[in-house]
């Protein structure tokens, strides 16, 4: 059965949700003739009437009562975003339940509850899709599902919070300050409402788990993702690294080794000439090794209204496609191979300290590393104030675990004052 008319409702009008808005309403026409059928907004839940929108929106569109959308038999696909995971999963269950297609940019509950909902919407046979989850305006979860699911993906690396990017491009570029940047981002839409997520690397784990879900197919358990965020990186780590010839990004890497995958997101140190090192402002990149591709590299506006909203249209569009054409085409999650997770992770480090400024320091730190057979490529002093110095080692690769306990001994010798940081440093340590 053909449909001349596909009724949606939007929860949730905020960035996002003002964003497709705008761009269903602009492109009304073109998308009637490439859908066959015209997309109708039915209804836009918010929590208050009264808010100015950033968008026109006749008055009678908007509604405080979810049910206006969940129990309306009219509507075909339920397009959720207003983020986090509650009363945000509720409202897709109970959509699922009532027959709904479903549109999502929310990569936390993907992340936290995906495997649910995909079950229940497979059971049904309903289209759950979600490309503004991962990297806002960048189309690389339908590359994923539709095009590198039929090659061997064995490593994503993975610029996936726009946020942290941001705060870290203008801390190198122009010397700003974090809090300040951090504040801009907000203003310009990028963070989440509560910008821990991004800046504690929270954010980029649900993307690197979404990723690694499809990539790998496999079901990723978010407790497994190994997460730290931008929060501890200074000015010092930034120049340190430029003298380096490294740039500091917040990097989320999933890889398959020898059927193990690791998953986790944390500061890196990359290569200057590394393509990922060219990934400015809020822009996020995802770069991908795979068996019959090889190297591939998508890049873009990972978040904001327009671009996100775009990415949000387009599954809507994708959607309305196929109820229009009266047949079902749905993908479903694909995460049906098993694979353990990997607990040795190896790569060079950079740890930056402050030791005694005295004979026979540097022997004593690098009697600990090599107990735990830390072996190291480089050490730099730069700074020395009096009694002090601060010195930058970079290590070999090594198994992450021994760094950590060898860090831990080196922070109770009586000659280091303060370990500041220790980052992972992509490739072989020095370039
Ligand atoms: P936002 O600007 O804070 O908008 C959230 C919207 O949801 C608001 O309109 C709010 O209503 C509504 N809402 C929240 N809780 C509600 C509740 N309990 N009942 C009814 N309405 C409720 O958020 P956003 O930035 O658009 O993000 C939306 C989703 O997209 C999130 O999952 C986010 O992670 C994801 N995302 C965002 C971006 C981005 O660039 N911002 C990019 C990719 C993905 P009021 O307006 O009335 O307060
Ligand atoms: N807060 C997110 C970011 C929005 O900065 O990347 C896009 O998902």
């Amino acid at each position: 059965m053909t449909k001349d008319k596909i009724k949606i409702g939007i929860m949730g009008f905020g960035t996002v949700g003002t964003g497709a808005y705008e761009i269903l309403r602009k492109n009304e026409d073109a998308l009637k003739k490439q859908i066959g059928a015209a997309i109708i907004v039915e209804k836009i839940l918010v929590k208050d009437l009264n808010k100015k929108r950033a968008v026109f929106v006749p008055d009678e569109l908007l509604t405080t009562n979810a049910d206006d959308i969940l129990e309306n038999t009219e509507i075909d696909i339920v397009v959720e975003l207003m983020g986090g995971v509650e009363p945000a999963y509720s409202y897709i269950i109970k959509a699922l339940d009532n027959c709904k297609h479903i549109v999502t940019a929310n990569k936390e509950l993907l992340a936290k509850k995906g495997n649910a909902v995909f079950e229940i919407a497979d059971k049904k046979g309903l289209a759950v899709e979600f490309e503004a989850s991962v990297c806002g305006g960048v189309p690389v979860i339908k590359a994923f599902r539709r095009t590198l699911n039929t090659d061997r993906i064995n490593r994503i690396m993975g610029i996936v919070n726009g946020t942290t990017n941001y705060i870290l491009t203008k801390m190198a570029e122009e010397g700003s300050d974090y809090e300040e940047v951090l504040e801009e981002a907000k203003a310009k839409g990028y963070a989440e409402t509560d910008p821990t997520a991004d800046v504690e690397g929270y954010d980029a784990a649900y993307k690197m788990a979404i990723l690694a879900s499809i990539g790998f197919h496999m079901n990723v358990d978010i407790n497994k993702v190994s997460r730290e965020g931008i929060s501890n990186i200074s000015k010092r780590d930034i120049e340190y690294g430029k003298d380096l010839g490294w740039t500091i990004k917040l990097i989320g890497m999933a890889q398959e080794i020898d059927g193990k995958v690791e998953v986790g997101v944390s500061p890196m140190m990359l290569p200057a000439a590394h393509p990922m090192a060219t990934v400015g402002g809020v822009n996020n990149a995802v770069f991908v090794n795979s068996e019959s591709v090889g190297e591939l590299m998508f890049y873009g506006p990972g978040a904001g209204q327009m671009p996100t909203g775009n990415s949000v249209a387009s599954d809507i569009v994708e959607i309305a496609k196929q109820i229009a054409l009266g047949n079902k085409q749905l993908l479903d999650c694909d995460c049906n191979e098993n694979k353990e997770f990997m607990d040795e992770v190896h790569s060079c480090y950079y740890i930056r300290m402050d030791v005694e400024n005295r004979p026979g320091v540097f022997a004593k730190i690098a009697g600990v590393f090599g107990n735990f057979e830390v072996s190291l490529e480089s050490v730099l002093q730069k700074k020395t104030k009096g009694e002090s110095a601060e010195i930058v080692l970079i290590t070999s690769k090594v198994n992450e675990k021994s760094l950590k306990k060898a860090v831990d001994s080196i922070k109770a010798l009586d000659v280091v004052n303060q370990v500041f940081n220790v980052i992972r440093v992509e490739g072989n340590g020095m370039n």
